[in-house]
C-alpha cells in the first residue's frame, strides 16, 4: 500500500538523519509523510510525527504525548514544527499514568489521519472540514498544566477530541437545552457521543452525527424509532436497534458500550439538541 511504503521510507529517513529539534525530546514513535488530498494543501508532502512520551524530559519543552506536524521541503525541515494534536496524556505525563500515548500515525484512503494509542487502544480519526486551499498551519491548543501540589487539572486537559474546537463540549456550546435538562448534560452527551466512557456512536453516526454507511443521520429530525422526545431517544439508545429499517447491521444496546442511565440521558439530551437547533431561543 502506498501509505505504508511512504511511511517506511520516511521512517528510514528520520532515523538516518534525525531532525535536530527532535533529538532529545519525547520518544519519536511513528512518522507519516502526508500524501492525502483531504487536508489543506499546506500539509501535503510534510510529516506527522507521533511522540509516545518520555519519562525524563526536563528541561526540554517537548515532552511528547502528542502528534506534531513538521513542514518539509526536499526531505528537510523547512519550518518549525507545530503541535498538531495534544492532550493525550491527560493529567499525568508519565508512561504508567498517561491516559493515552500516541503510538502510530497513518492516513486513510480518504485522506483522513488516524492516530493510535497503545495505552488504552483508542484510535482517533482526524478529518478536515473547510477550504482545502488554506495555507496556514495552526497549532493545537495546549493542554492545561497540572497543578503538581493539588493534582488538580484544568478543565480542558482531556484527550484531543475533548479539546478540539470542533468536537466534544465545545460543539455543544451553542446547542439548545431540552426542557427540564441542563447545558452541562448536553455537553456531557457531546463528550460521550465523541468517545468518552467508551462510547462508539461516531463510528456509525459520524463525528458530526450526520450519518455514515453504518448508521443514519441523527440531526435530520426524522425519526424511525420513537417520537424524537428525550425519553424516546434514551429508550432507543438503551435498547439499541436489533432490526434496522434502512441499514444491514444492527445497533447494539448503547452502541455496544457500558453506559450508566445518566450517560444515556446525556446522550439523548445531546441528540435532541442536535435536532432542535433552530428552535433555540437564546
Ligand atoms: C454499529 C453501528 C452503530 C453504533 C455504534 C451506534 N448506532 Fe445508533 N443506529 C445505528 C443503526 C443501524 C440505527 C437504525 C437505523 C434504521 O433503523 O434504519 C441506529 C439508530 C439510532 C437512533 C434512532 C434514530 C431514529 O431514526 O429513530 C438513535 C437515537 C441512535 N442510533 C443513537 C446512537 C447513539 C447515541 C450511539 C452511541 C451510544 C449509537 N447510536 C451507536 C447504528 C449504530
Amino acid at each position: 500500500m502506498e501509505a505504508t511504503a511512504a511511511r517506511r521510507s520516511a521512517f528510514a529517513l528520520a532515523r538516518s538523519r534525525p531532525l535536530p529539534r527532535f533529538r532529545r525530546t519525547g520518544r519519536l514513535n511513528d512518522l507519516l509523510i502526508y500524501r492525502g488530498y483531504s487536508f489543506p494543501t499546506a500539509y501535503s508532502g510534510s510529516a506527522f510525527i507521533a511522540f509516545h512520551g518520555s519519562w525524563n524530559r526536563a528541561p526540554f519543552p517537548q515532552g511528547g504525548y502528542n502528534v506534531v506536524f513538521q513542514p518539509l521541503a526536499g526531505g528537510k525541515s523547512s519550518a518549525n514544527y507545530v503541535v498538531f494534536a495534544d492532550g493525550f496524556a491527560g493529567a499525568k505525563k508519565e508512561p504508567g499514568e498517561a491516559a493515552h500515548r500516541p503510538s502510530g500515525v497513518a492516513a486513510g484512503p480518504d485522506g483522513s489521519l488516524y492516530i493510535s494509542d497503545d495505552q488504552k487502544g483508542r484510535i482517533w480519526r482526524v478529518t478536515f472540514h473547510g477550504d482545502s486551499k488554506t495555507t496556514g498551519i495552526t497549532a493545537a491548543p495546549s493542554p492545561t498544566v497540572v497543578n503538581e501540589t493539588t493534582g488538580s487539572v484544568g478543565g480542558d486537559a482531556q484527550p484531543p477530541e475533548g479539546i478540539h474546537p470542533n468536537a466534544g463540549s465545545a460543539a455543544a456550546a451553542n446547542l439548545p437545552t431540552p426542557p427540564g435538562q441542563t447545558k452541562d448534560q448536553v455537553a456531557l452527551g457531546a463528550e460521550i457521543f465523541h468517545g468518552q466512557n467508551g462510547a462508539t456512536c461516531t463510528g456509525c453516526h459520524g463525528t458530526n452525527a450526520k450519518g455514515t454507511p453504518l448508521g443514519p443521520d441523527l440531526t435530520a429530525k426524522h425519526w424511525l424509532w420513537g417520537d424524537g422526545s428525550v425519553p424516546s431517544i434514551a429508550q432507543t439508545i438503551t435498547n439499541g436497534v436489533p432490526n434496522p429499517k434502512n441499514y444491514r447491521s444492527s445497533m447494539s444496546p448503547m452502541g455496544g458500550a457500558q453506559l450508566t442511565p445518566r450517560d444515556v440521558l446525556a446522550l439523548a439530551d445531546y441528540v435532541w439538541a442536535l435536532n432542535n437547533q433552530n428552535e433555540a431561543k437564546d
